[in-house]
């Protein structure tokens, strides 16, 4: 078995990789977070040895005990971001160092071990190195990786872990949507809400999309592809959908979209939207924004576009909301201009498409 190293993490090769065609059979309709590359990063944390034991090594499975904590107490948060295959045949990771952070406060906020930066963006960098085959280079198919925490104390005591387990995934994937680049429909939550003020909804912990669940699949119930949860308090302020944030479009051309408050994520793809519209120009308000005011806007023509965006959606317009109380399209219902406009300004910089000005590329090779 061959062995080298990538920084601090020890690469042990799987003996047992995908065979090229069966890697481009995979790849060639890979969804979204089902297909698997042959291998993973993990590393270990304990008081006493604080991080060790950092490897890139064939993906297999976990042996836990069965009052591992994570499976009681849900001790775990994940990131996502992606490796881009870039038009000389190299790849880039797009702001990591941003991912690094957000995970380091989800840390936190869960009362775990907090992973310092340079480990984070190392263990994805070499990951990623050595599953560089698998980085598609298909329109608009990129490497989504999935780094992620919990904690492996064996007890049931319902306390902060002290000892954990980080991983990292990568999957190929395509457009998250099954409908690709159409506009998508939502559903408004009105009996579910997604975070309270001084609850997790800032950070990237498991169990938020656990309590979202039953939210999104009402949405399905009713035709809708994605839930758009209002806030704990008013049930007025529209606040993030179940994995993306979002953003409104005036007839004025200005933008707008819900502040950071405490309970949405700080969308990494919502940062680099607000920078790039600013830097085209556009004047974007980092204000809220009411379910009613959205159904009247949408209706007299005040407000001609919304979108989601995240790292898995990218940039996806939003068509048609959907409620007890709401029923309205927006625009066209199609796919809208200015969303098109920003998505593009995106993608040529991860792609490799356009100059980065904002430092944003992590090459890899
Ligand atoms: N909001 C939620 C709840 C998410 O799960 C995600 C996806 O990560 C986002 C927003 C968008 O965040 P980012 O742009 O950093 O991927
Ligand atoms: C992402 O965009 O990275 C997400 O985490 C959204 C979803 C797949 C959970």
């Amino acid at each position: 078995m061959k062995q080298d190293t990538e920084g601090a993490f020890l690469l042990e090769r799987n003996p047992d990789c995908a065979s090229h065609d069966e890697r481009a059979g995979l790849i060639a309709a890979p969804g979204f977070g089902r297909v698997f590359t042959d291998h993973m990063a993990t590393m270990r944390y304990t008081p006493d040895r604080g991080w060790h034991d950092a490897k890139i090594g064939p993906r297999t499975g976990l042996d836990m005990h069965p009052a591992t904590k994570t499976l009681h107490y849900a001790i775990e948060i994940f990131e996502g971001l992606k490796a881009y295959r870039l038009p000389d045949g190299g790849a880039t990771l797009f702001r990591p160092d941003a991912n690094a952070r957000r995970f380091q406060s989800s840390a936190e906020r869960l009362a775990m071990a907090p992973l310092p930066e340079q480990l984070f963006v190392e263990s994805v960098r070499a990951l990623v190195r050595a599953d560089r085959d698998w980085i598609p280079s298909a329109e608009g198919a990129s490497l989504y990786i999935r780094p992620f925490m919990f904690g492996v104390d064996a007890d049931l005591v319902p306390d902060p872990a002290s000892e954990y387990l980080y991983c990292v995934l990568a999957n190929p994937v395509a457009s998250y949507f099954k409908s690709g680049d159409k506009a998508v429909t939502l559903w408004v939550s009105d009996t579910y809400t997604r975070a309270a003020p001084g609850g997790t909804g800032a950070v990237k912990c498991g169990g938020n999309y656990a309590a979202a669940l039953v939210a999104q699949a009402e949405g399905k119930r009713q035709g809708c592809d994605q839930v758009v949860f209002l806030d704990a308090v008013e049930r007025r302020w529209v606040e993030e959908l179940g994995g993306m944030n979002v953003f409104f479009v005036f007839e004025d051309g200005s933008l707008q979209t819900p502040p950071l408050t405490g309970t949405i994520l700080p969308g990494i793809t919502r940062d680099s939207l607000i920078t790039l519209a600013r830097g085209m120009g556009l004047t974007v308000r980092e204000e809220r924004y009411g379910i009613d005011e959205w159904q009247a806007d949408a209706r007299s023509g005040r407000l001609v576009e919304a979108f989601a965006c995240g790292t898995a959606a990218v940039v996806t317009s939003i068509g048609e909301v959907k409620g007890r109380e709401q029923a309205f399209t927006i625009g066209d219902g199609g796919p809208g201009p200015v969303a098109a406009r920003l998505k593009s300004a995106l993608t040529d910089i991860q792609f490799g498409r356009a100059p980065d000005p904002h430092g944003w590329l992590d090459r890899l090779f």
